[in-house]
């Protein structure tokens, strides 16, 4: 598939896969893009699952025939992405292996041998004759050796998994010619699951790219990006610097419905104060990976859970642990929940309020044993002091 004078999709869809690193539910699968530069010089950029090779060497051919394949350029090591490196190799034994000093190690690590290489540093350009490739080295955006490589003529830049979602591609790969609005957010919801740790090292990239010139911005997944280019920068800036939309995520859990009937009342509190936009979630029915990416989305957070063994419900355990492995800041955060005997689900919550770069918002509501009309109405005051402080 032809996207721009000289360049080709030779990527393919993955809609088997059920969860993205084992870990994240793919519920319209993933894409792995790779592209074919044609120039007097023929670069492949990245190669796909290696599961999906016979494809992938069928749509090579179906573009250059049997001429052979100059350079590979790996922008990132991950096997989504180099696990057809070596099955490439034997079709183009003469290829050239682009990368940087950490990829040609890798590569080494992986394959065990990289073949013939060609090793870039920032700045590096790597002329195909009419065409020119000029790479930046963007270090943890997602691994230490991920960089990013633009070609000056097209104006097109290959960002490896910057600016990639999850969601396969349907019928086309070009962001003007297909319905873009579902895949946006799942863009916000691959940054916060994949890259949301690094949001230091996504602005570093980002100023570098921003610099350039672009008509295209080639992610190794989901659509190609061109009229949308500015939403999507604009996202990449806000999600990095961990800024929240105006808005709340609800997140509870309850084992038998004491804490869910605070979770009700503190809904009822954010819609008094006038606040719409919010999502709510039960932890045992929404997977992590949608509370991530909401806990990112939304400036404000209201947590609610109940004690268990001595400790913080496990699955809100298991979130709030998922939000400080992120280095999640600049949260507005109300806590509440409940107990029988001995209180620590509240506790545990407000400590998680107070660590750096959160604030914690109105009065944290415990509740002792069953559902009261005074609780009830604590939680929805809990509810408006965070709605009057989104909306403020
Ligand atoms: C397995 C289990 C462990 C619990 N551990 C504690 C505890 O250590 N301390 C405590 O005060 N309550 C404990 N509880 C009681 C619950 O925290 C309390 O009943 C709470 O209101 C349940 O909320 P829910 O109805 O939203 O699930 C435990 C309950 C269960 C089922
Ligand atoms: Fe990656
Ligand atoms: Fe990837």
């Amino acid at each position: 598939m032809k996207i721009a004078e000289n360049i080709y999709y030779v990527g393919v869809n993955d809609r088997n896969k059920e969860r993205f690193e084992c870990l994240w539910p793919l519920s319209n699968g993933i894409s792995y893009n790779s592209f074919l530069v044609v120039g007097e010089k023929i670069a492949l950029i990245d190669t796909v699952d290696s599961r999906f090779f016979p494809l992938f060497i069928e749509k090579i051919k179906e573009v250059i025939g049997e001429r052979t394949i100059d350079y590979l350029v790996i922008n990132h090591m991950e096997p989504d992405h180099s696990g057809s490196m070596g099955l490439i190799r034997e079709y183009y034994p003469e290829i050239c292996l682009v990368g940087n000093k950490k990829t040609l190690q890798m590569a080494e690590g992986f394959y065990r041998e990289a073949g013939k290489t060609f090793c870039v540093s920032e700045g590096t350009t790597l002329d195909l004759g009419n065409l020119s490739f000029t790479f930046f080295l963007t270090p943890m955006v997602h691994w230490p050796e991920t960089m990013v490589t633009y070609e000056s003529h097209t104006k097109a830049l290959f960002s490896g998994d910057a600016f990639g979602c999850y969601g396969a591609l349907n019928g086309s790969v070009l962001d003007s010619t297909i319905d873009i609005e579902p895949y946006f957010p799942e863009m916000i919801r691959y940054y916060s699951n994949i890259v949301g740790k690094y949001g230091c090292q996504v602005q570093m990239a980002l100023k570098k790219v921003c610099q350039l010139e672009l008509k295209m911005i080639c992610s190794t997944h989901g659509p190609v990006w061109t009229e949308n280019i500015p939403h999507v920068l604009r996202e990449y800036n806000r999600l990095s610097l961990y800024e929240g939309e105006p808005g709340v995520c609800l997140v509870f859990g309850s084992m038998y419905g004491n804490t869910m009937e605070m979770a009700e009342c503190v809904a009822e509190g954010l819609v008094r104060g006038g606040l719409k936009n919010f999502s709510m979630h039960k932890l045992s029915r929404t997977d992590p990976s949608y509370l991530i990416a909401d806990a990112f989305r939304y400036k404000g957070l209201l947590l609610g859970a109940p004690t268990y063994n001595n400790g913080l419900y496990p699955l809100m355990d298991h979130f709030v642990t998922d939000l400080q492995h992120r280095m999640l800041k600049n949260r507005l955060i109300g806590c509440f929940g409940s107990f029988s005997w001995a209180g620590q689900a509240v506790k545990k919550l407000v400590d998680f309020a107070s660590s750096p770069g959160m604030e914690l918002i109105g009065e944290p509501v415990e509740m002792k044993q069953g559902f009261s009309f005074e609780i009830g109405e604590k939680c929805r005051l809990l509810g408006e002091s965070m709605a009057a402080r989104i909306l403020e």
